[in-house]
């Protein structure tokens, strides 16, 4: 089949490649169990959960990577859902780029989605494919902004009072989410390009911006929350227990 005549190929790359610090001691946060199962199976099943998905790349820690293939062999996947493992950098940006060099050529779509972000409902991935494929070179989920956010001039010491710079708007405010959709050799041009300086970007839309590409907003999903600190572990297993209490109606 030509190029023209096939539908995109869609791949998800998935960094689960840090430590969890924020989370506190304790396995690697993507390894840690929500109701008996790895935070990173639920994330790969939440990507696989849509049709479109025919690659998911796991980026997992460099010491982890057999581990993780095991984990992935043992809890089985649709049957059109292909996966690879490969280790990860010291940064998300590091890992990112990693996972994205295991991509091959034949994937016009790349989404990126955190491990760290287990229940992300199929309805939010799909429409962040379907909004890649109608054009968008970038796309991310997100949603308003629940706090009034203040810009400050971070304080020399922790906990120091913080001179306030700036008070955003709240209605233009958005936070966002994964996963995140992209032409995949837009994607590939902003990881090659855009610098890697300290801890290197959390997010790779930013990265597409920087390279003056426009990025569009999608409706994202509460339940598309990140797991960072130990009550966000509270939450999730919350979150399960009521859909598992749903299902049963
Ligand atoms: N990540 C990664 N490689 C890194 C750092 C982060 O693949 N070197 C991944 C994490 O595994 C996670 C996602 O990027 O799925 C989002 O990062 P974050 O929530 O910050 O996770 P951690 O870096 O593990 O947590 P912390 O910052 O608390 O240490
Ligand atoms: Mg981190």
């Amino acid at each position: 089949m030509s190029d023209e005549a096939r539908p995109p190929r869609t791949a998800v790359v998935i960094p689960a490649a840090g430590r969890g610090v924020r989370l506190g001691p304790g396995a690697p946060k993507a390894l840690r169990a929500l109701n008996g199962t790895p935070m990173l199976v639920h994330a790969v099943r939440a990507m696989a959960a849509s049709r479109a998905v025919r690659l998911v790349v796991v980026v997992a820690p460099a010491d982890g990577v057999a581990e993780v293939k095991h984990l992935l062999d043992d809890h089985a996947l649709p049957e059109r859902t292909d996966y690879l493992v490969v280790a990860g950098g010291d940064t998300r940006q590091e890992s990112v780029r990693l996972g994205l060099e295991a991509v091959p050529d034949d994937h016009d779509i790349v989404l990126v989605h955190d491990a760290a972000r287990p229940l992300v409902p199929v309805d939010t991935v799909d429409a962040v494919i379907e909004a890649v494929r109608d054009g968008a070179v970038a796309v991310v989920p997100a949603l308003p902004v629940a706090d009034t956010v203040k810009e400050v001039e971070p304080a020399a010491e922790p906990g120091g009072p913080e001179q306030v710079v700036a008070t955003p708007v709240r209605a233009r405010l958005r936070a966002v989410q994964t996963p995140q959709g992209f032409d995949r050799a837009t994607l590939v041009d902003a990881h090659a390009t855009v610098a890697l300086a300290g801890e290197g970007a959390t997010d790779d839309a930013g990265m597409v911006e920087k390279l003056g590409a426009p990025v569009v907003v999608v409706p994202g999903h509460e339940e598309a929350f990140k797991v960072t600190r130990p009550l966000d572990l509270v939450l999730a297993e919350a979150v399960l227990a009521r859909r598992r209490a749903n299902d049963g109606f």
